[in-house]
């Protein structure tokens, strides 16, 4: 199953994908966290990254796209994968295209979290991560239970760098600029499913599964 998540900044696309990797059993693909991690670990990538998510920008096509070529010829893709922010430009879906075809694989469903601007901006200005293990809460709608603390490490959880509103509002328009193109793109190409990502987490879950299992029997 090869499925991709779209949507805006804080749609709720990497928190979906947690709940849609333990039923589907494939792997999820963040390039947010790909580079992330990179930054953490001052690899050559992560110093080549930096700057352009600290500005809310999108990373250069080029070493985007190989990066996710790479991390698709990995085996645990042999089986699917759950794309989670990528592609984002018209040119990282074609290079998606000629991967695929390449390999004569195909996509299967492209799901798009519709979520309103106003919740966007509440969204990132409240999300808490976890520095040890990555995972998201949410102040208002996903508390940890102890202040300042993962509930599943014990970890530190923190605000990301590009939550500040300023930061937030930036990436909001490089989406409506570079992404949401992709939603007539994959429109066109009769593989697109939007979700109403403005409900309770386990309703956009329920939504995403049912969508999924109407096109996988
Ligand atoms: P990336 O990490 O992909 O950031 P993003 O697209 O801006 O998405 P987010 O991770 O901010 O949001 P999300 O949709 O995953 O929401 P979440 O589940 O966390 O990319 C970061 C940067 O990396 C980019 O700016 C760019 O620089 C670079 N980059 C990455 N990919 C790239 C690419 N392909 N090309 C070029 N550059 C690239 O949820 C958000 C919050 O809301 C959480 O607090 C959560 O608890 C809460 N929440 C979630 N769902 C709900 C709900 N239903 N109700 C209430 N609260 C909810
Ligand atoms: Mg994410
Ligand atoms: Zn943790």
């Amino acid at each position: 199953m090869r499925l991709i998540l779209l949507g805006p900044p804080n749609a709720g696309k990497g928190t979906q994908a947690k709940q849609m990797v333990e039923e589907l059993k494939v792997p999820q693909i963040s390039t947010g966290d790909i580079f992330r991690k990179n930054i953490k670990e001052g690899t050559p990538l992560g110093v080549k990254a930096k700057n352009y998510l600290d500005e809310g920008l999108l990373v250069p096509d080029e070493l985007v796209v190989q990066i996710v070529n790479d991390r698709l010829d990995q085996d645990d893709c042999r089986n699917g994968f759950l794309l989670d922010g990528f592609p984002r430009t018209v040119a990282q879906a074609k290079a998606l295209d000629s991967y695929l075809e390449k390999n004569n694989l195909n996509l299967d469903l492209v799901l798009n979290i519709h979520v309103e601007k106003d919740t966007l901006i509440k969204r990132a200005i409240g999300r808490r991560v976890c520095k040890s293990c990555g995972a998201t809460y949410h102040i208002d709608f996903q508390p940890v239970q102890i202040d300042g603390i993962c509930d599943s490490c014990g970890g530190n959880v923190v605000q990301r760098d590009d939550d500040k509103k300023e930061t937030a509002e930036k990436r909001i328009q490089v989406y409506m600029d570079e992404t949401q193109p992709l939603i007539e793109y994959y429109q066109s190409k009769s593989l697109l499913k939007t979700i109403n990502g403005e409900q309770e987490i386990s309703q956009v879950t329920d939504d995403i599964m049912k969508e999924v299992k109407e096109n996988f029997q």
